[in-house]
């Protein structure tokens, strides 16, 4: 696996290092590299043995659709089929590049592997400079998921990305730690209405705003008829070893309730914590404790490092992991979607 470390070059060294990266791509290669969401694993949309690597790379059930991802509306042509319904084209006016996945109708230039079993495929531009310089020089649509083995954490970080699949991809553009940390929004438009299929830092409040129109989610619908579903939401995600247990209130609440757990279930065994800054009361000592810099808003601070603390505190063999959790409006709706599958449910609100 070859990597360029652009993050830390310079701008002529890191041009050269994205046009070999791109011609890599273009040429039927595995490339990871880094969104403003998380690390993705891509291969030429068009290349139908390029994108079936990408399920061997990362043991990918052969029914989940992939994401495509494009620098600009011009490489749509090739993407989707058709003229692209007005309601789109407003969503990507407003909000690409960025992370939001629109479901259209799939060209048939694509590889079939890209949206086997259904007729739309999710598109998005990212916002990240090496993700749209990269597709620039890889000058075709790039599908991409995220670049973790099926049922790890998507990764954030390159490190993350060599873990997991180092051996198995050709390179990985190494840009530094993703800013937004959780995945993006995917969303259906019909004519009357949107459907989020997967929260993300692109809110239904956003959407409802831009568009005009009323947004539901998915759990909202689940599975009615002519209503597409995301079928990556029903597989089994990501639970780290320890116990992930999640408490949602103002901080006297949740820190009692927190220590009123740890002194009946988890005295004296390895306990790692996420706070927004309070700490356990003397007697309770963590393995780990995380909170945000200061000054920074904890929901988007926890969005960011997320995966990273459920990784790092698996290594370091944590028993518990006691979260502090946030109200589901903005992003904290999405930090909340990936924490309630990590504690399998343990979610308390105070
Ligand atoms: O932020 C992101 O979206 C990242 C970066 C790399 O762009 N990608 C990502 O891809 O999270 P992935 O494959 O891990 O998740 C894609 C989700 C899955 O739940 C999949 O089922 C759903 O989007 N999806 C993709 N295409 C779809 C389609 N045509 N219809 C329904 N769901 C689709
Ligand atoms: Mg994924």
């Amino acid at each position: 696996m070859k990597v360029w470390n652009v993050a830390a070059a310079g701008a002529v060294q890191a041009e050269a290092a994205l046009a070999e990266a791109g011609a890599l791509l273009r040429a039927g290669g595995l490339v990871a590299f880094p969104t403003e969401t998380v690390y993705g694993l891509g291969a030429n949309a068009w290349d139908e043995a390029a994108v079936r690597r990408i399920f061997a790379a990362k043991g990918r059930p052969s029914d989940n659709p992939l994401i495509v991802h494009v620098d600009s509306r011009a490489m749509l042509a090739g993407v989707v089929q058709g003229a692209i319904p007005r309601l789109a084209e407003k969503a990507m006016e407003v909000f690409w590049p960025g992370p939001l996945t629109l479901l259209l109708p799939a060209h048939p230039r694509l590889a079939p592997s890209v949206h086997p079993g259904v007729a739309t495929v999710g598109v998005r531009c990212p916002s990240h400079p090496v993700a749209l310089a990269l597709l620039g020089k890889a000058a075709c649509p790039v599908a991409a998921p995220s670049a973790n083995r099926s049922g790890r954490p998507s990764p954030t970080s390159a490190e993350h990305v060599a873990a997991d699949l180092a051996g198995r991809i050709d390179g990985l553009v190494d840009g530094g730690p993703c800013p937004v940390g959780v995945e993006s929004t995917v969303a259906w438009i019909a004519d009357g209405e949107v459907v989020v299929l997967r929260p993300g830092s692109v809110t239904p409040a956003d959407l409802e705003r831009a568009l005009g129109l009323p947004v539901r989610s998915a759990a909202e619908h689940s599975g009615e008829q002519g209503v597409p579903l995301a079928p990556g939401m029903k597989y089994r995600h990501y639970a780290p070893d320890a116990q992930v247990c999640v408490w949602v209130g103002d901080a006297p609440a949740v820190r009692r309730a927190v220590e009123a757990f740890w002194d009946e279930r988890a005295s004296g065994r390895r306990v790692a914590l996420i706070t927004p800054g309070w700490r356990p009361a003397s007697g309770r000592k963590p393995l780990a404790v995380w909170s945000p810099p200061t000054g920074e808003p904890y929901a988007a601070a926890l969005a960011r490092e997320l995966y990273r603390l459920l990784r790092r505190f698996d290594e370091l063999g944590a028993e518990f992991i006691f979260v502090h959790g946030v109200p589901a409006s903005g992003i904290g709706a999405a930090v909340m979607n990936r924490l309630a599958k990590a504690a399998e449910g343990r979610v308390v609100q105070l």
